[in-house]
């Protein structure tokens, strides 16, 4: 990717480890990278720890930049998009990676053709192993899909999305299913807990057992009821624990949290603002 400047409006979790994969993929440097925050004790605390100026005037931050990235929280949008709805011009990109707010909606904010692609990281993006959905507005062209995904490939994974109604989806499995990992892995530490071994091991087991599985499915390709099968001994151990599992409904579970979060994503979407 040639060298873009690049504001980020919002250097919380989600910007701050986008900023961080930026510049240690070399996307931009300390001068053509900057963001923003909203009070000037996180703003002077954000630019110790990257290295980059930060400001928080947005105006003055988006001005002339290739790349704006909106990274407050859905609430705080409107606010943002109509400070820079007089600054922000058709040659520059938007993304936002605001869950259930959509790219329509940034699109009417910014009153202007202005293209934007909507995209849905998550926070292992913090360590290089996100994973972002990106789905293009109205007005974002090729090019503009490759910028977004290059700049999200800085801290993870990428898949492109068409149908921008499939992203509530994305957002309650890809956005969320972090969360739903650190319950999985505490009640398997739990479960190394109540037969004896020490936490800090059990939780060690269980987090590696996750991260572990979820590579070899990646990395294999191969459906993973295959690979569960080549865990699962005949009349060995593991067929037990998984009798528990089914006994217990963790697939269920499972299915229905996501049916749940998408369900919650849509009634957010039809009204950004509630
Ligand atoms: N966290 C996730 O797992 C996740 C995953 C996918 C997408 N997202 C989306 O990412 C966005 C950010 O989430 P987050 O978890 O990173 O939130 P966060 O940690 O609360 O960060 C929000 C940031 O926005 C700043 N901010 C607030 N108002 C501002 C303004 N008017 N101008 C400039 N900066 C402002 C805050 O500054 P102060 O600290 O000074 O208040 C803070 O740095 C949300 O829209 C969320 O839906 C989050």
């Amino acid at each position: 990717m040639t060298k873009r400047s690049i504001a980020i409006v919002g250097l919380g979790t989600i910007g701050a480890a986008l900023a961080s994969g930026i510049l240690k993929a070399g996307l931009a440097t300390r001068e053509t990278l900057a963001g923003s925050t909203a009070h000037p004790e996180t703003a002077a605390e954000a630019a110790r720890r990257l290295g980059i100026p930060v400001t928080c005037d947005n105006r003055t931050l988006v001005r002339g930049k290739d790349i704006v990235v909106l990274a407050v929280k859905p609430k705080t949008m409107p606010k943002v998009l109509s400070e820079l709805r007089e600054v922000v011009l058709p040659s520059q990109l938007v993304i936002s990676v605001a869950a259930a707010t959509p790219t329509r909606f940034v699109e009417e904010g910014l009153g202007k053709p202005i293209p934007v692609v909507r995209a849905m990281p998550n926070t292992p993006c913090r360590i290089g192993l996100g994973m972002t959905a990106i789905c293009p507005g109205r007005h974002a062209r090729p090019e503009h899909l490759k910028a977004a995904r290059e700049l999200f490939s800085s801290v993870g994974r990428v898949a492109q999305i068409e149908d921008e109604e499939l992203m509530d989806a994305v957002t309650a499995l890809s956005g969320s299913g972090p969360a739903y990992a650190y319950i999985i892995v505490e009640a398997l530490a739990e479960g190394g807990v109540k037969m004896g071994l020490p936490r800090k091991l059990a939780t060690e087991l269980a987090a590696q057992a996750i991260l572990g599985g979820a590579a070899l499915v990646l990395e294999s390709g191969e459906h993973p009821a295959l690979l569960k099968d080549d865990v699962t001994t005949p009349a060995g151990v593991t067929i037990d624990g998984i009798m528990a599992l089914e006994e217990g409904g963790l697939r269920v579970a499972l299915i229905r949290a996501v049916m749940a979060a998408t369900e919650r994503g849509k009634a957010l979407s039809q009204n950004p603002l509630s």
